[in-house]
This record gives structure tokens, sequence and C-alpha cells, in this order.
């Protein structure tokens, strides 16, 4: 079926981002910017039932209710690998595409997570912090004493493109690499020398943690209490991944009852997390705030993708990266005619 394409089509764009990174979606659409956000402002709001297209930001939830109000909408496009704030059913149900930006943001997100994973092995924070405050009087032999992380074994929970490259890396210090994963690139995996694990096994096993997977129902709380008992009690969690993977009160148990030996997130639930929160508190953890994909060069690939998926949709073409194109296509496929 085809539609025709609207001469200006109404995209809404739910934050500002900086002006060169949009400058080629305002002179295709009329673009309607939401506020410094997070979340819809009303005034976006006012133009849902104009609105052809959606360009959203992981903030942003894209739910039944928001599409509802949305008649004409034809693509939503999210700026991020991860659409866990986009309910991909009722997108589908409305034939409506949902794009994302898978690869553009694999490295950075990569580098991001060896950054974390060395930072609290070498317990770089509270080093810096002790050299900054006055607390550095000597060298001392015994004093802020890390761990190797050459012949440490790395446990990858998701072995897709991030994990993969993650695994790249750490080979490269030396580590050994095993992994969980509901369909692991294998060729990846034979060539990094992966071995594969059930879960609990891995977190028997595994000297350092790194969460790749994406947040489904499957991985909501799978860093659990059970979870924490099973890993080592000098075990390091990294989750540069999503914070509701893992349940953020049993990981602040873990890791004052020496449970587990450090933590270094970029992720957490809730985000932000509040500024009193304990976890901040604790030398052994590291909080940043969500800055996986946070280099310029990527963040702007990411934006073009973004608008790559919307230009597609707006015009009824194939998303370049579309997260529910099977669903679409199944959903298509169970029309009366088609
Ligand atoms: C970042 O977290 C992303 O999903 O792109």
């Amino acid at each position: 079926m085809t539609v025709p394409v609207p001469s200006r089509p109404v995209v809404l764009l739910t934050r500002r981002l900086p002006d060169p990174w949009i400058e080629s979606l305002r002179e295709q659409c009329d673009l309607r910017v939401g506020s410094a956000g997070p979340g819809i402002d009303a005034a976006l709001r006012e133009g849902l039932p104009q609105a052809h297209g959606i360009l959203s930001l992981l903030t942003e939830p894209i739910d039944a209710e928001l599409l509802d109000a949305a008649p004409n909408l034809r693509v939503v496009s999210n700026m991020a690998v991860g659409v866990d704030n986009v309910d991909l059913k009722a997108c589908t149900k409305r034939f409506i595409p949902v794009g994302h930006t898978p690869g553009v943001l694999t490295e950075a997100t990569a580098d991001l997570t060896m950054t974390l994973m060395l930072a609290a092995a070498r317990r770089l924070p509270q080093a810096t912090a002790d050299a900054k405050e006055g607390r550095w009087t000597t060298w001392t032999p015994d004093g802020w004493l890390g761990r190797d992380l050459w012949c440490a074994t790395l446990g990858i929970v998701g072995l897709g493109q991030i994990g993969t490259a993650v695994a790249r890396r750490a080979r490269a210090f030396g580590m050994q690499i095993v992994y969980t994963n509901r369909s692991p690139l294998l060729d990846a995996a034979a060539q990094l020398g992966a071995r594969s694990l059930p879960f609990d096994a891995l977190l028997e096993v595994a000297d350092i943690v790194s969460i790749h997977a994406p947040l489904t129902p499957a991985t909501r709380l799978l860093f659990d209490d059970d979870a924490f008992d099973l890993m080592k009690d000098d075990a390091i969690l990294v989750n540069t991944a999503r914070g509701p993977i893992v349940d953020t009160d049993a990981l602040t148990r873990a890791l004052s009852h020496g449970q587990i030996g450090a933590a270094a997130l970029d992720v957490v639930d809730p985000e932000p997390l509040p500024a009193e929160h304990p976890l901040y508190a604790m030398p052994n953890a590291i909080v940043a705030p969500h800055i996986g994909s946070a280099t310029a060069g990527t963040r702007q690939q990411m934006a073009q993708l973004a608008i790559e998926n919307l230009l597609a949709g707006l015009e009824g073409r194939r998303l370049p990266h579309c997260a529910n194109q099977r669903d679409l296509d199944r959903h298509t496929t169970r029309l009366p005619g088609a």
C-alpha cells in the first residue's frame, strides 16, 4: 500500500539536539522541538494529532496512549540502540515502524565499559580523590592496591555487538572470556576463544561481570540477591546496558555486605540516581551518568542514523534499522487480502 508523502511532514523531536545535527531535518520537515526535557512537554503534545513522525530520545516513553493521540503517525525513530522506552507491540499493532541506532555506538560504549572496568579494578576514584584531598603523603607499598585484569576471567552477559567489542578489548588485556547469550555471535565467540556458560555458572567463575543485554521482561532484575550470592566476593560488576537489569537495592546490599567487591555503573535504576543515594558514598561503587555513547562523533552519528530512519519511515520505505521489522512483516501478512 503506498501512501502519499506529505510535502512538509510534521515531525516532533522530543528534546532539543544541537542545531548542526538536525539541519537536514529542519530543511525537509516542519520540525517541532520539545524543551530540554526529560519527558514530552505539553506544547509538543499539542502537535501529536498532526505528527507524521516522532524522533525520540531514550528518556521519553512512547506508549499506547501517546500513539492514540497521533493518528497520522508513520514512524517513531529512537535515537538510541535500546528501545525499552518504546512500546513496540503498540507500534506494531498500528503498523508504525520503530527505528533505532545499532552499530554506530558500539565502539564508544565498549570503550566506556573498559574505562569503568579499569577504574574499578585499580580503585581510581579513591586514589585520585586521596591525591586531590591531601591524603597522598608518600609512596606506599601497600596503598591503593587494586587487582590485575590480565588473566582475570571476564563474564559477558549478552554477546551481541557491544559485548563482542568489549570481548575484543578484554582479549588484548589478556583476559579470559566466558559469556552467556540467547543467540550468540558464534563466529565472534570462536575468534575470541570465548566459552559459553549458563548464567549461574558464569556468575560463579567470573572475576568481572559485564552486562550487555537489552532490557526485556527476561532480563529485568536479572541481577538480584540470588545472583549476587553466586558471584565471587571480590567480583566487579560493570553495567553499561540498562539500569533495571540490576536490582539497585540488592546491589547496594551486596556491596555493603561484601558479597561482591565493586560495581561500576553507567546505567542505574532509577535514572538519574538521586544525589543522596547510598551508592554514591560507597568507596567500592562508581556511578556515571549514562555516558556510554557520549562522544561528539558517536552522538552525531546516532542523530544522523535516527534521521535516516525517520525519513525512510515518512516516505513509506523500510527503515535502515528497524527494531520491530519482523513483527511488522508478520502483522502485515496476517491482514485480510495480504
Ligand atoms: C544508550 O543507552 C542507547 O541505548 O543508545
